[in-house]
């Protein structure tokens, strides 16, 4: 079948999407080896808007040159009649960059979404723009597991679990991070980290390959981790969530993820409750964010703390809806 692409009240309009950010609560790093990962996207989002022009904007940057291609290939192989077209656009955001939480992904998946809609003149299922947001994501990161374009595209609480390239489980929750733990959780900034998350993805990979027999056996623990987490979310068991957290950071230390600056930042926070990185990490320098499960009665001593020592933090605001058309 031929789609049209070309339709004149299509050139007047400005085209919206935005895409949450998202916090791992358990499983980085083993998710890339088939174990399961949960995580939640947050209220910090990136909003991409493209209109046709008459030029294509000078200096493309690379990622969104990349996401245009795959969405053409896409069209064009499925019976769209694609020439490339001028445009202008403008990306706003305020999910941090290369700190864990999934810049990257909310770009991918908004800017897929939005080229989608800019050379077809229609909407597309979600399953369609996360398979592609994800393709981009490989460009990006080398070898993701996909599930930071998954929670962005998505949104809410999602359980994610890659069995093979082709096969992933992306089990889109009906419940979400408890409504009264809302005063408890925070994003607690280690410091930035200097190593991307594909150069962190590869060394636990050489570390992997040198001693297979136990590195599968922490990744087996952290989906423990991962279910205990998973339980504690659904049961609103405060306590049970608090030591999956605990023990997922512990698990986290032994798979090298986190450097000293990070390991000393956690160990500070730990006066105020659990504390867990989260995302690729980061050994050289800081280890980007850290969750941070406060007790109740200490968290205006938590607040205080983070003040007087200047340290960035969010509180973490679960965001439920995911990619959305504005
Ligand atoms: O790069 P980040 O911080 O969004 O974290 C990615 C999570 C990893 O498990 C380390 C990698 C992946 O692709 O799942």
């Amino acid at each position: 079948m031929l789609h049209l692409a070309g339709c004149w009240f299509r050139f007047m309009t400005v085209i919206k999407y935005s895409s949450p950010g998202k916090v791992i609560l358990s499983g980085e790093h083993s998710v890339v080896y088939g174990k399961p990962a949960l995580a939640s996207s947050i209220n910090l989002k990136l909003h991409f808007s493209i209109q046709d022009d008459k030029k294509r904007p000078e200096n493309l940057p690379k990622g969104l040159d990349l996401v245009e291609r795959i969405v053409v290939e896409y069209l064009s192989k499925n019976g769209f009649e694609i020439a490339l077209r001028g445009f202008n656009y403008k990306i706003d955001s305020d999910i941090p960059i290369s700190e864990g939480f999934g810049s990257s992904a909310a770009f991918s998946v908004a800017t897929t979404a939005a080229f989608l809609e800019f050379y077809s003149g229609r909407k597309f299922e979600k399953v369609v723009i996360n398979q592609l947001a994800y393709e981009a994501e490989k460009m990006f990161h080398e070898n993701p597991s996909g599930i930071d374009n998954s929670v962005s595209c998505f949104g809410g609480l999602v359980y994610f679990r890659k069995e093979t390239e082709f096969l992933k489980t992306i089990h889109s929750l009906d419940f979400y991070l408890p409504e009264k733990w809302k005063n408890s959780l925070f994003m607690v900034f280690s410091g930035s980290r200097r190593e991307t998350t594909a150069e962190l993805v590869a060394s636990v990979k050489q570390l992997y390959l040198k001693d297979p027999e136990n590195y599968l056996k922490i990744f087996n623990q952290i989906e423990d981790c991962t279910k205990e987490v998973l339980v504690s979310c659904k049961t609103q068991d405060f306590d049970l969530f608090k030591k999956g957290v605990n023990r997922n950071q512990e698990l986290l230390e032994k798979l090298g993820v986190i450097g000293k600056i990070g390991i000393e930042k956690v160990r500070e926070l730990q006066n105020f409750g659990s504390v867990k990185m989260t995302g690729a990490g980061g050994v050289l320098e800081g280890s980007g964010y850290l969750l941070v499960v406060c007790d109740p009665e200490k968290k205006d001593s938590l607040i205080s703390y983070l003040n007087q020592y200047k340290i960035k933090f969010y509180p973490l605001i679960p965001d439920s809806r995911g990619l959305m058309k504005i």
